[in-house]
């Protein structure tokens, strides 16, 4: 059975008094998740203490939004998987849209931060996706492809997680429709030598299309930017029906 993971993605918003007012509205408001079900909030690195001291018994994981590709050395500015572990972190993304659109991040790049997440235990989130530019020009296929060939080069398939997010449907309000999504998704599922790999949607979920997106065969949870940011939005997403 493949894991279903609803996962939030703050981006660069919350200190840590806005963090635990969300945590205080969002556990109250959380449907006791099955066992196959997890709960992933991926916060910035400023926060992950706080959050980490405050989540709810082990229901909630904790998750980051970057990690380096060595242990330790003269890297200003970058944080470690060890350094992540120590502080409870479990799943970390990698490859997100805005880190290779706005910090140079390349395929290769992205190859070593998810062997570095794996070495030390975390568990990788990548995200892979395509313009609006590749998609009107019906490149998808071909895009996604070569993201997951260089990504995934030695990468461990039983310890990942991959998030579709065509980067179109990012913060635009234009949510990929459920079917083209689900598609899309199993095109990436027949490219991995593991086909159990979890494998979520992102871009624009919000709580009145989570329920549809969630209605697909082949998409096993979803990866939520703004509506992650809203205890009661986030809420209802994992609570979907
Ligand atoms: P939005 O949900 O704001 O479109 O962001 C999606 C995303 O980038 C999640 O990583």
């Amino acid at each position: 059975m493949r894991k279903i993971i609803i996962a939030g993605n703050w981006k660069m918003y919350k200190t840590q008094t806005h963090a635990l007012e969300f945590l205080q509205v969002f556990k109250s408001k959380l449907n006791e998740t099955e066992e196959l079900k997890e709960v992933v909030l991926c916060v910035p690195f400023t926060v992950l203490s706080i959050v980490s001291k405050n989540l709810h018994g082990g229901t909630i994981r904790l998750g980051a939004q970057n990690i380096h590709w060595e242990e330790q050395g003269a890297y200003t500015g970058e944080i470690s998987g060890t350094m992540l572990q120590d502080i409870g972190v479990q799943y970390v993304i990698v490859g997100h849209s805005e880190r290779r659109q706005y910090f140079g991040e390349t395929d290769e790049t992205v190859n070593l931060r998810l062997l570095a997440a794996q070495k030390v235990g975390l568990t990788p989130i990548l995200c892979v996706g395509e313009t609006k530019q590749q998609r009107d020009t019906h490149q998808t296929e071909l895009v996604i492809i070569n993201q997951l060939n260089v990504d995934l080069s030695n990468v461990d398939q039983d310890n990942l997680v991959i998030a579709y997010e065509p980067i179109w449907a990012i913060g635009t309000g234009e949510t990929c429709a459920p079917v083209e999504a689900n598609s899309t998704i199993a095109l990436i599922r027949s490219e991995l030598a593991n086909p159990e790999v979890t494998i979520q949607y992102g871009g624009s979920v919000k709580p009145d299309n989570i329920d549809e997106l969630m209605k697909q065969p082949e998409i096993d949870g979803v990866l939520v930017g703004g509506a992650s940011l809203d205890p009661v939005s986030f809420a209802r997403i994992v609570n979907y029906s």
